[in-house]
């Protein structure tokens, strides 16, 4: 079955906490999503590449030298290696010895605890159709009972069409920093539902444009009250926030 073009009304919540859990603990870690859950958020975005062996998991940058006490490209490490870095000290000692997760791990956190996921699929460069396909093969069987079906978004479209050749099935975002004028052709060659952008580069007159066709609006990185008001005033359909400890859920 493929994913409908639109999803009206938009099933998911308004606010997603960033990388799960945004600023509150270290980045794209089950910590990180336990405390969007303490904060009682229903939803989170995360970063997905694969690594050298073909596991999804999670990690933003293309090395692991920022987020843990590893060094060297995601994509040259198995997941074994990848298992033994610590991803948590470097946001305090609190944190010391929280692995990079699964998409696994972390599907089974979300669906124990009822919470939809964003799986930004963040290929390392030169393997974008490869990551797309097994993120979304993978997510597919992981999300097969599930009440929700996990949205997939990308800033590749190479990614993306692999993802919807793979899991037809799974609704699609494409994320774009300003939506060009030409978004309505990116999304209909890609069944996707939604466009997902940085807020500063939106205005009212293309929330309307894109919501009038039928196609929801997520909006990253929004941090501040008077910013996620008068996006959710526009008719924005989901916000992406780092501040869960002051936005939303
Ligand atoms: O998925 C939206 C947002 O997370 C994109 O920016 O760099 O935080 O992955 P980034
Ligand atoms: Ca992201």
């Amino acid at each position: 079955m493929s994913a409908p073009h639109r999803i009206r009304p938009w099933p998911y919540p308004e606010y997603l906490a960033h990388r799960g859990g945004g600023t509150l603990a270290p980045e794209n870690t089950l910590a990180a999503f336990r405390e969007g859950t303490r904060y009682g958020y229903r939803a989170a975005e995360c970063d997905v590449k694969l690594s050298a062996d073909g596991v999804s998991f999670l990690l933003h940058d293309d090395t692991v030298d920022r987020t843990s006490n590893g060094t060297g490209e995601a994509k040259a490490l198995t997941m074994a290696q990848i298992a033994r870095l610590d991803a948590g000290r470097w946001r305090g000692a609190a944190f010391a010895g929280e692995p990079m997760p699964t998409l696994a791990s972390v599907a089974a956190h979300c669906l124990a605890q009822g919470m939809a996921l964003n799986i930004e699929i963040k290929p390392c460069p030169g393997r974008e159709t490869e990551t797309g396909a097994a993120v979304a093969r993978e997510a597919a069987a992981l999300w097969q009972h599930a009440a929700m079906a996990p949205l997939l978004s990308s800033f590749s479209v190479e990614a993306l069409r692999a993802a919807r050749d793979e899991a037809p099935g799974l609704p699609r975002a494409m994320l774009f920093e300003r939506v060009p004028d030409d978004w309505r052709a990116v999304l209909e060659e890609l069944g996707a539902v939604a466009v997902h952008c940085d807020h500063r580069e939106l205005d009212e007159a293309r929330v309307r444009e894109i919501k009038s066709a039928g196609y929801a609006v997520m909006c990253y990185t929004v941090n501040r009250r008077e910013d996620a008001e008068r996006l959710l005033a526009w008719g924005v359909d989901a916000i992406c926030t780092d501040r869960i400890d002051q936005l939303g859920p």
